[in-house]
């Protein structure tokens, strides 16, 4: 069974889209609409725009695009049932268990239920347990309080061959599963055994909350196994894909405007404790390329705090190349030798910890530091060699202001050759625009569309009409009856000359008899997905007023009389066609032989142009 229509429309008219997709988007006011980074294709500039009064989405990069449902469909990856449910459940508003029992649950919510049922387990083993008492002790002494261990799901898996196994028979979970998600293990001898047994369990989540892998770390650190064993990846796992923390301090890092990086489970979890909480970690991983994407929805700076030791060091190199592909602010910050976050802030405090973050470095003051120590620049052979390692993340950068201003400020911090600098940036920049792929979003000219559907048209037609008719298109899609009204009354659907806009027109007139529904979201909901795309252009871009308008009401503004703007755009339209159907008879008058057929178009003409001085609109009048 489904859900029914009228439920549907009943979740998505309480939900607000720009809430909805704020959560996963940063989104910023630019006019009437919201724009961000559009998290279905890569870009540094925004092209993702949200309209909160008409309820939709549109990236003009990627053409992605439609209802709040959709987007958490394209998002989350997940059906539109599920799409509908979740928005219900988040709204409060409950939909009848009948109405979707039947509907069989997508394999990645089966796996997503096993993992939470899985966490709650290893929490009250950690919690309850006596075998645990050893474990609880651990966090004890690593100064973890039980407040942090509910809050990230801290857990405990018993020292056994197979107590979880035990626990995903009694609740009837599918061990096929379970293997799939890496929680239990398959010998030669086909028996099943629990994979984290006698560790400490650290839940890893999704940005928004769901539970997508473990891991475990071992209580007594030996040298013949491994430290930490993580969840393999999984259809719902996707290690590159994944920060650790990020579902606890997304509102803070966007709150801030700042995120700092970190290495481990612990070190996240420490800083958080000690109200530092716009951390996540990267756990262990060089950063991917997808992470710090998903990071610059929140912010676009960054602070990495990363150990020390060489691994920690190098992986800071690494991931600055990363980041500043993505157009990120990187700092980076040092602490003194043989600590990590974790044990700093338990030893010398957050306000300790605070004063290393603000001593940040910008990152290529931390790289030609890192280079002075090796004596690179006392030694001529290695001096431009180390320039040329320098300047290459350099050109990474798009803002060549801020290019020049990093250059010149390491010139003079460090005694450089500013000139040389220069020009190994300048090769850097060349080599890497030879070898640069081709940007991955194409941004359609703004004719794309407009030529698609100029083809489909009756007569071949201006593009001054076609806008007109494409504004007045456009206001159907406002959601204001009266002006909806207006062009019901007063637009013959026959008289539209591009197909497309016809067929729209038609088809909001029937919905708008039958259901006497005007939400934008509705209505867009009705049409193909190459309609909704037009739409979706159309109707999203930032309000150009005509230049009709401009000229002659140079003073009113737009808001306050839109419906008069409905009016004077309907007489001019109208014009227009007069003037279409005139030019057509002129033509034939100035070829044709014909005395009789002339002087009857002759007639036709002239009035045309006096029904073209005499458009009388027809208003509030009921259509039925
Ligand atoms: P660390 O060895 O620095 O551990 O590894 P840590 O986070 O400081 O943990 P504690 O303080 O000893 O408990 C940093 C990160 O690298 C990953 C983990 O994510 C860890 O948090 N790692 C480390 C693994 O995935 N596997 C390992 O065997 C070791
Ligand atoms: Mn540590």
């Amino acid at each position: 069974m489904r859900i029914s229509e009228y439920k549907i429309e009943e979740v998505r008219n309480s939900a607000n889209i720009v809430d909805v997709i704020s959560e996963f988007v940063q989104l910023r006011k630019r006019g009437r609409n919201y724009i961000g980074l559009c998290p279905f294709h890569k870009e540094k500039t925004p092209s993702f725009t949200v309209s909160e009064d008409k309820q939709i989405y549109h990236c003009f990069g990627c053409h992605n695009g439609g209802n709040v449902f959709k987007f958490l469909m394209e998002y989350k990856k997940i059906s539109f049932v599920e799409a509908v449910q979740e928005l219900a459940e988040q709204l409060g508003i409950h939909l009848e268990v009948e109405e979707f029992a039947s509907e069989k649950q997508s394999e990645q919510e089966i796996l997503y239920d096993i993992n939470t049922e899985v966490a709650n387990y290893y929490y009250n083993n950690l919690t309850n347990e006596l075998e645990a008492e050893y474990a609880r002790s651990y966090f004890e002494n690593r100064k973890i309080k039980i407040q942090t261990v509910r809050a990230f799901g801290l857990g405990y898996a018993l020292n056994s061959r197979d107590s979880l196994v035990k626990f995903l028979i009694s609740k009837n979970i599918d061990l096929d599963k379970a293997l799939q998600l890496g929680l239990i293990g398959k010998s030669a001898d086909g028996r099943v055994y629990d994979k984290l047994s006698g560790r400490i369990i650290f839940p890893i989540l999704s940005p928004n909350g769901r539970v997508v892998a473990f891991a475990g770390r071992t209580l007594i650190e030996k040298p013949d196994s491994a430290k930490y064993i993580n969840s393999p990846e999984s259809l719902i796992y996707v290690k590159g894909r994944i920060l650790y923390g990020l579902s606890h301090s997304k509102d803070e890092i966007r709150k801030s405007d700042k995120a700092i990086l970190v290495e481990g489970y612990m070190d996240l979890i420490s800083l958080y404790q000690n109200g530092i909480k716009n951390v996540v970690a990267v756990s262990g991983t060089a950063l991917t390329d997808e992470q710090a994407q998903l990071l610059s929805r929140y912010t676009k700076n960054v602070v990495l705090l990363f150990d020390a030791d060489t691994a920690g060091i190098n992986a800071s190199l690494r991931s600055i190349e990363i980041l500043l592909k993505q157009d990120f602010d990187i700092k980076i910050a040092t602490l003194p030798a043989g600590e990590d976050p974790d044990s700093f802030v338990n030893k010398f405090g957050k306000e300790e910890f605070k004063e290393v973050i603000k001593r940040a470095n910008n990152f290529l003051e931390y790289q030609t530091e890192y280079y002075e120590k090796q004596g690179a620049f006392n030694d001529p052979q290695k001096y431009t060699e180390a320039i040329r390692e320098l300047v290459k993340p350099v050109a990474l950068i798009d803002d060549e202001l801020k290019r020049t201003a990093l250059i010149k400020n390491i010139s003079k911090k460090f005694n450089l050759r500013e000139k040389l600098l220069e020009k190994e940036l300048e090769t850097a920049i060349k080599q890497k625009s030879r070898y640069d792929e081709k940007p991955s979003q194409t941004k359609p000219s703004e004719e794309t569309i407009e030529t698609l559907f100029q083809q489909k048209t009756k007569r071949k037609i201006s593009t001054v009409y076609f806008n007109k008719e494409a504004e007045l298109i456009k206001f159907l899609f406002e959601g204001n009856e009266a002006i909806i009204k207006l062009i019901f009354n007063n637009i013959d659907p026959e008289s539209l000359e591009v197909e497309i806009h016809k067929n729209i027109f038609y088809k909001v007139r029937d919905d708008y008899e039958h259901f006497n529904e005007l939400s934008p979201a509705h209505l867009i909901s009705l049409f193909d997905d190459e309609t909704q795309e037009y739409l979706r252009k159309i109707t999203l871009e930032q309000y150009t007023i005509s230049e009709y308008w401009k000229e002659t009401h140079p003073t009113v503004s737009f808001e306050v009389t839109s419906y008069q703007f409905v009016k004077d755009l309907i007489i001019k339209l109208k014009q227009m066609q007069i003037d279409v159907q005139m030019n057509e008879n002129l033509k034939i008058i100035e070829s044709s032989e014909n005395e009789e057929l002339i002087m009857s178009l002759m007639k036709t003409n002239r009035e045309l142009s006096l029904k073209k001085l005499n458009i009388q609109l027809i208003e509030e009048i009921k259509i039925n």
